[in-house]
């Protein structure tokens, strides 16, 4: 008989002995006849060449999953092996099929819906919102899930002008990245990204810390009075990415924060922290209170290893009932198993300073200080902490680290850029890499690297 250690239906029922066995047959069945089924070189390349016509242009990568996988290893569809170190660009938290999230998923999909919606909330909504609110401090009251990080950031922005009307500017920093729609687009620092779209013209660009520049906390904040000065009661809030994700793996010290947040709470304009891509990658779900900004924030966003996204706020941001909702909340699935890894997060010591993410962080730092022992000229700044690391390679030109991460893909490595000027080769691993992934994908690095250098005729 299946025993009845949890009761109550806002549990995972993968908790019930009998519905996890029945669980791990199917994936085992899954997993077994996915095992029979490799792709010939010849239609794999034709596969990837289909998609690719389909999606009118190539792919980063020339590659198509399998669904097989193990943690930071993962098996395309022809029977090669990569290591992921990017992780969908920060999705994976536990790698590849992680037995417990795979079965919590699989418990989650035989329940009675694909998706929910806003309208008929489910036990998996109620947990991942316990969950969140759990990690988030005391003063954000609320959250309210959406799909992909850019609708979280959009709900943000809709929060902030609605309490702020009819202030209708936003500062954000150089560098920043917040998403793909077209307010977001418009956020995010990067003139490609917005190319041919209309602007409405009203955000206002303030530098991000310099390491290099002891002025550079007083220039933000005359950049950022400037802005006060000449648009006075124009502007609602502004937007803080404590490490820049897309922009480079940029961070800063506490006391920028805090300089710079507390001239936005002195005029009285909204403080918002995309979280999207640091989410539980720094050591804690949210990087702003490790460096105990919560006086401070008033609306904080997260995404990507949530698998779903969500916006929490303050009781002072909570919008009137028309302005946010949309059809869905999240998967079923997607929810599941973003409750269940921040259980497993809590419960198995990877959150805190002393935590198994932060603790990765320095074995990956100590990896490349090994690998610049060999390669000096190769390794330049080391950027990052716990689960997000990067590296300038070289002079961090662009056609080098696209040489870099072409060759590390060649050698079984899976890499992203992240900014420029300059560029850096970001890493996204999985919380729970082991030394002994760590060496082989350290392994993969070396000879990518020993291959530009040739390639590029460049100083060892
Ligand atoms: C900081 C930040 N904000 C927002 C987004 C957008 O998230 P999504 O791609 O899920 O819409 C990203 C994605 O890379 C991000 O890094």
């Amino acid at each position: 008989m299946a025993n009845r250690q949890r009761s109550s239906p806002i549990d995972s029922l993968v908790e019930n002995d009998a519905v996890r066995k029945a669980a791990r047959a199917l994936i085992a069945a899954v997993q077994d006849e996915r095992a029979s089924r490799k792709l010939a070189a010849r239609n794999y390349t034709r596969c990837i060449r289909e998609l690719e016509r389909l999606r009118g242009r190539p792919l980063i990568y020339p590659m198509l999953a399998s669904g097989e996988g193990k943690g930071a290893r993962v098996w395309m569809a022809d029977g090669t092996m990569k290591f992921d170190f990017i992780g969908g660009i920060g999705v994976y938290a536990f790698g590849h099929n992680d037995a417990d999230l795979l079965e919590t998923a699989v418990v989650a999909a035989a329940g009675d819906t694909v998706f929910q919606g806003h309208l008929m909330p489910g036990p998996e909504e109620l947990r991942i919102s316990r969950a969140l609110l759990r990690h988030a401090g005391d003063n954000m009251k609320h959250v309210w899930l959406a799909l992909s990080g850019a609708a979280a950031n959009e709900n943000a922005l809709k929060m902030i002008f609605q309490k702020h009307t009819p202030a209708e500017k936003m500062v954000v920093f150089e560098k920043a990245f917040h998403g793909r729609t077209m307010a977001m687009a418009e956020l995010t620092d990067r003139p490609a990204f917005r190319e041919g779209l209309p602007q409405k013209g009203n955000v206002l660009h303030v530098p991000f810390y310099d390491p290099s520049d002891p002025d550079s906390t007083d220039k933000t904040l005359e950049a950022l009075e400037g802005h006060l000065r000449r648009y006075p009661g124009q502007i609602a809030g502004m937007c803080f990415e404590i490490i820049q994700g897309e922009g480079g793996f940029n961070t800063a010290p506490r006391e920028f924060f805090t300089a710079v947040m507390g001239l936005c709470k002195e005029v009285g304009i909204a403080v918002w922290v995309d979280e999207v891509q640091t989410f539980v990658r720094t050591g804690e779900l949210f990087a702003f209170r490790q460096l105990e900004l919560d006086d401070y924030v008033d609306i904080v966003t997260a995404g990507k290893l949530l698998q779903g996204s969500a916006t929490l706020y303050t009781k002072a941001y909570n919008p009137r009932p028309g302005l946010v909702a949309g059809t869905y909340a999240g998967s079923t699935v997607g929810m599941a198993v973003g409750a269940r890894l921040i259980e497993r997060l809590e419960n198995d010591g990877y959150l805190g300073p002393e935590g198994r993410i932060a603790l990765l962080g320095g074995r990956i730092r100590r990896r490349f200080q090994s690998l610049a022992k060999r390669m000096p000229r190769a390794i330049g700044d080391i950027v990052g902490t716990g689960a997000m690391m990067a590296f300038v390679p070289w002079n961090g030109a662009p056609e080098i680290v696209k040489a870099v991460l072409e060759a590390a893909f060649e050698e079984g490595l899976i890499l992203l850029g992240a900014g420029s000027n300059p560029g850096k080769i970001r890493m996204l691993p999985p919380v729970n890499t082991s030394d002994e992934e760590l060496e082989s994908a350290f392994a993969c690095l070396e000879k990518a690297l020993a291959r530009v250098r040739e390639d590029h005729d460049l100083p060892c």
